[in-house]
């Protein structure tokens, strides 16, 4: 890794990533994040600015629920920067009501899933240049509560959901992050590209949102000292810094110590990883191959 490596981070702008982001920085990163809001990413600047005064970073504006937008930004950061040491696809939601985006999907799913995936892929050619490098998702063991798996129908599906059964998307896309991270990194064996996922563990932070309540919910979190973010902020850090995470490929890491978690069936299940990767690429390859040729 370099002395003042380059970082690109999605969801910089609240939460476990923004705490990520503030201390990669105060760590000597080039800081490149995106954001889909301007008075947000100011303020992500300004924290970074507060602890790393010299810090250089780039700002991309993206709104994930707009596939071509996340190909767009895609294509500028491979422009813009020369090499990028580290990938961390952590922007996501949990949606309490169904909401379907402009391309046709259901906003969880396209935030939390496609857009990494297609981000990611924008991306490979220059993290397989910039080797040794390293992309990490964060999952969820969320993901314990997705139900069986069919990629096509799970991908493409905009049944409505109540707040109760949203858990079970929730956790669906986050069962597909991690089933994404253990193919890509099989994908990228021997290129030098390292390519973890992780579990960050409950934090107290923006994805409550939705819930009425959440202003109050979290005072007495925070009262009871439950659901630091800074827990969650840290499992990120390690495995974009740790020198160990750089020669592992292939692994879910839980927040606690960073041991290994074995994902719910079938995000283990090797031709189930296989055929998720070809349906997404299936639906997304417009983007996917026409971002790539703006860029040549
Ligand atoms: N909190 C937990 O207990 C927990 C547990 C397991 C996994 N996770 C995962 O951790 C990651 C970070 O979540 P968090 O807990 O830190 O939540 P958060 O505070 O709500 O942060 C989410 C980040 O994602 C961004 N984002 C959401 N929708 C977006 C969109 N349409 N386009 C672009 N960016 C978008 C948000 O941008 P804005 O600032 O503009 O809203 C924000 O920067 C997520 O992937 C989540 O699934 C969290």
């Amino acid at each position: 890794m370099n002395v003042c490596p380059t970082i690109v981070i999605t969801g910089a702008t609240s939460g476990i990533g923004q705490i990520a982001t503030v201390e990669l920085a105060r760590q000597g990163a080039h800081i490149i994040f995106t954001a889909r809001n301007e008075n947000k990413a100011a303020a992500t600047r300004a924290a970074i600015k507060a602890v790393a005064p010299g810090a250089r970073i780039d700002v991309h504006y993206a709104d994930f629920t707009s596939l071509d937008a996340v190909a767009r930004v895609g294509a500028e950061i491979a422009a813009n920067c020369e090499h990028i040491d580290v990938l961390i696809n952590n922007a996501g939601l949990h949606a309490f009501e169904q909401r379907i985006t402009m391309d046709g999907f259901s906003e969880m799913v396209a935030v939390n899933y496609l857009a990494p995936w297609l981000l990611t892929n924008i991306l490979r050619n220059k993290l397989i240049s910039s080797a040794p490098s390293r992309v990490i998702t964060v999952a969820s063991e969320a993901s314990r509560r997705s139900g069986r798996l069919q990629a096509r129908r799970d991908i493409c599906s905009t049944s409505a959901f109540t707040r109760l059964g949203s858990s079970k998307l929730y956790g669906r896309t986050k069962l597909m992050n991690i089933m994404f991270s253990l193919e890509l990194a099989r994908q990228l064996q021997g290129t030098g590209v390292a390519v973890n996922c992780l579990d960050p563990g409950f934090n107290v932070t923006g994805l409550g949102r939705e819930l009425g309540f959440a202003a109050t919910l979290e005072r007495v979190l925070k009262f009871l000292n439950i659901g630091n973010p800074q827990r969650g902020a840290s499992i990120i850090v390690r495995l974009a810094t740790d020198p160990a995470f750089g020669r592992e490929s292939g692994g879910y890491f839980s927040v606690n110590d960073a041991r290994r978690l074995s994902p719910v069936a079938p995000g283990d299940d090797l031709v189930a990883q296989q055929e998720l990767w070809s349906v997404t690429s299936e639906l997304l390859s417009g983007l996917w191959i026409g971002s790539l040729q703006v860029k040549a």
